[in-house]
């Protein structure tokens, strides 16, 4: 088991903790298949929303919380059944609009791994306005169930009412629904590659600025990210901080960053290379490549 998983296994009921141990190795990084869960459930004898709340811990240890000390926990079921953690991540020393919520995480993390829905999603405490605001861009958001310690289970149309959301700006093809992107790039090198497929996922009705990141580490390994917008602009998810949140969700840190590729179309009303870079400052000494990419 991974050391920053030992305190959270001593708040878990034995009778899980036992069966979960063997698969928080290595390679653990918050994502549970459906099949996990189901023996996770007959062994510890709690139904699917008892094991969903017990397993918090887990997905708050994968916090980085360095300016609150604040764990958030969050766990997002997707159509396929499978669980992703996510957790909260603040950027040391910079403004608090660049940090990530637990919910934020959680969500982008089943995206990333191809899911085109979320039916629950499970959290440690309360989302606050900005991620219910953030799970209402997505697939049929205003039903997706929210799960709280303490709290009887309802649809984000509880917690959110009255909501402003893509229908008011035009957009039926929310976040999560596959894209309709081509966006082409000369290249050979294989990080560039990476980044040109994810922006072409990419999630940006309001602004065309289809984007991605694409990272990789001194061992070699690549970690993505993918813009995606929200329809009140302020919580969109910038595609660094997806990226960031996979690296962390791995067990690297940030110092293991050796090159940082941010891949934009040309045909965007914005840039996002001005605030990747202040995020990117505040935990690498790594140059931001920036790369356009023109639509087919
Ligand atoms: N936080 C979340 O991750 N989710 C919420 O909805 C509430 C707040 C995080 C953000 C920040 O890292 C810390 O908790 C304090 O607000
Ligand atoms: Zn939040």
């Amino acid at each position: 088991m991974q050391d920053r998983f030992i305190g959270a296994v001593s708040l878990i009921p034995e009778s899980l903790a036992t069966p979960l141990i063997p698969l928080l190795g290595e390679h653990f990084s918050g994502h549970l298949s459906n099949d996990q869960l189901s023996m996770l459930a007959t062994e510890s004898a709690m139904d699917k929303q008892q094991l969903l709340l017990a397993l918090l811990p887990i997905a708050a240890a994968l916090a980085s919380p360095p300016i609150s000390h604040f764990y958030v926990g969050a766990i997002a079921i997707g159509a396929s059944g499978d669980a992703y953690m996510g957790a909260n991540m603040e950027l040391p020393g910079e403004a608090l609009g660049q940090a990530v919520h637990a919910e934020q995480n959680a969500i982008s993390h089943a995206w990333l791994k191809g899911e085109r829905g979320i039916q629950d999603i499970v959290v440690n405490a309360s989302p606050c306005g900005h991620c219910r605001q953030f799970i209402n861009e997505l697939v049929k958001g205003s039903e997706i169930c929210i799960h709280l310690p303490g709290q009887p289970t309802a649809p984000l149309a509880h917690y959110l009412p009255y909501a402003f959301g893509p229908k008011d700006l035009n957009i039926s093809a929310p976040l999560l629904a596959p894209q309709q992107v081509e966006l082409a790039l000369e290249t050979d090198d294989p990080l560039l590659i990476e980044a040109l497929d994810q922006a072409n996922q990419s999630y940006a009705p309001y602004t065309g600025n289809h984007a991605a990141v694409a990272l990789e580490t001194d061992d070699g390994r690549v970690f993505v990210g993918r813009y995606a917008e929200n329809a009140a602009f302020n919580p969109s998810m910038l595609p660094l901080q997806m990226a960031l949140g996979e690296l962390l969700r791995h067990n690297l840190g940030f110092e293991a960053i050796e090159r940082v590729v941010l891949l934009e179309s040309s045909a965007g009303q914005i840039s996002l290379a001005n605030a990747s870079l202040a995020a990117l400052s505040a935990v690498a000494d790594v140059q931001l490549e920036h790369v356009i990419a023109e639509p087919c």
